[in-house]
């Protein structure tokens, strides 16, 4: 038992002898070599090597090869067992990275790419999360509109149909409703096509002027209607903006219509201000205001202060996000200002 465990014990220490000299091969030529340099210059300079000197000079190359081999095998297992703990995600932060003094390049390196693989992988979570939110935003957008199409035209076919004081209404709810189905449509294919790189801009310059005095001649009706006026001032006759004239045409009429939708009274004003190298554009109302603490997320998908107001005015919470994208894409950002109960300023700024 006694001669067993003995056996045990040498045969270890002569693997771990044979590792570790196989683990020096690296640098047998240089250790050679320079013992070789050395062993003749001795001999023929100094002092004649005996047999003695030669196989002390063997065992000293040898001793030194063992001790560089197991410097070199430390330094690679500590290597492996680093990188097969990050591809089997046990480590948890990057201070649990350490490859001592000698290999602190490599350190870095893996340090880096380590933060690089987390942060990627946090992306892809988060990104799987918010395309599950939108997914699951968008199917109950879609419901709302089309289950109240439905009960309309069941309640119709139920024999409503011939009830001559509903029948008008009931058809003219149901085809508001495929209204706002179809603005809502309309919204997600172009948050769509911007988040997906799609949306082709055409950039150039055009009269600032005359593209807000159309789209006031489009939306004046709607402001009139709830008793509001829609203001603009023209600013200097030829002033041109450097920009895609249709997407911001698109902007100017979600900002004006949110306007619209959120007073109650008073007026919305259109003012243009021209600066050195840019015209500010701002969008004024006195209506409801926004809350300090809901200004940054307005513009997020879906989002709604008064999810049931917005929704009965057949709002579905997109506007702003394809607005903040639209002007993004010009290099600009929305600032809004805005006063709980004394209105809101949406103000941007184009190129001249
Ligand atoms: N001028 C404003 N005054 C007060 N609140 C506003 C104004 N503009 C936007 N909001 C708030 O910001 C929210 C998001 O606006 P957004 O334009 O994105 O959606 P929406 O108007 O509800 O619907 P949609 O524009 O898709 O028809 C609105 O629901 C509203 O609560
Ligand atoms: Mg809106």
């Amino acid at each position: 038992m006694k001669q067993l465990k003995g056996w045990a014990i040498v045969s270890r220490a002569l693997n771990s002898l044979f590792t570790n000299l196989k683990a020096s091969r690296v640098y047998l030529t240089e250790v050679v070599l320079s013992a070789l340099t050395f062993a003749l210059i001795y001999h023929y300079f100094i002092y004649p090597l005996s047999l003695t000197g030669i196989v002390l000079l063997i065992i000293f190359i040898l001793v030194l090869l063992y001790f560089m081999g197991k410097i070199r095998t430390k330094e690679l297992n500590n290597i492996i067992n680093t990188i097969s703990a990050i591809r089997d995600n046990k480590l948890l932060s990057v201070n649990e990275i350490s490859l001592g003094k000698n290999l602190s390049t490599l350190q870095d390196e893996i340090k880096s790419m380590f933060l690089k693989s987390k942060t990627d992988i946090d992306n892809l979570k988060r990104l799987e999360r918010v395309r599950t939110e939108f997914l699951g935003n968008v199917s109950h957008e879609l419901r709302t509109p089309i289950f109240a199409i439905q009960g309309f035209l069941e309640t119709l076919l139920d024999g409503a149909l011939e009830d001559k004081n509903v029948n008008r209404s009931f058809l003219e709810k149901a085809n508001h409703h495929t209204e706002n189905l179809n603005h809502l449509l309309n919204d997600l294919i172009d948050i769509s096509m911007i988040e997906s790189g799609e949306m082709r801009m055409s950039f150039r310059y055009f009269n600032i002027n005359e593209l807000i005095l159309t789209i006031l001649n489009e939306q004046k009706p709607f402001a009139e209607h709830k008793g509001l006026t829609l203001d603009y001032d023209p600013v200097r006759e030829n002033l041109k903006v450097f920009g895609d004239k249709n997407k911001l045409q698109q902007a100017l009429v979600n900002l004006i219509q949110n306007a619209v939708k959120y007073t109650e009274e008073g007026n919305i004003r259109i003012i243009v201000t021209e600066q050195k190298q840019y015209a500010e554009i701002c969008v004024e109302d006195t209506g409801i205001g926004i809350p300090e603490k809901d200004i940054e997320r307005i513009f997020e998908r879906f989002y709604r202060i008064d999810k049931d107001r917005s929704r009965a005015q057949g709002g579905s919470g997109l506007g702003l996000a394809i607005v903040k994208h639209i002007i993004e894409a010009h290099g600009s950002k929305v600032e809004v200002k805005s006063e709980l109960g004394k209105g809101s300023q949406f103000i941007f700024r184009l190129k001249k």
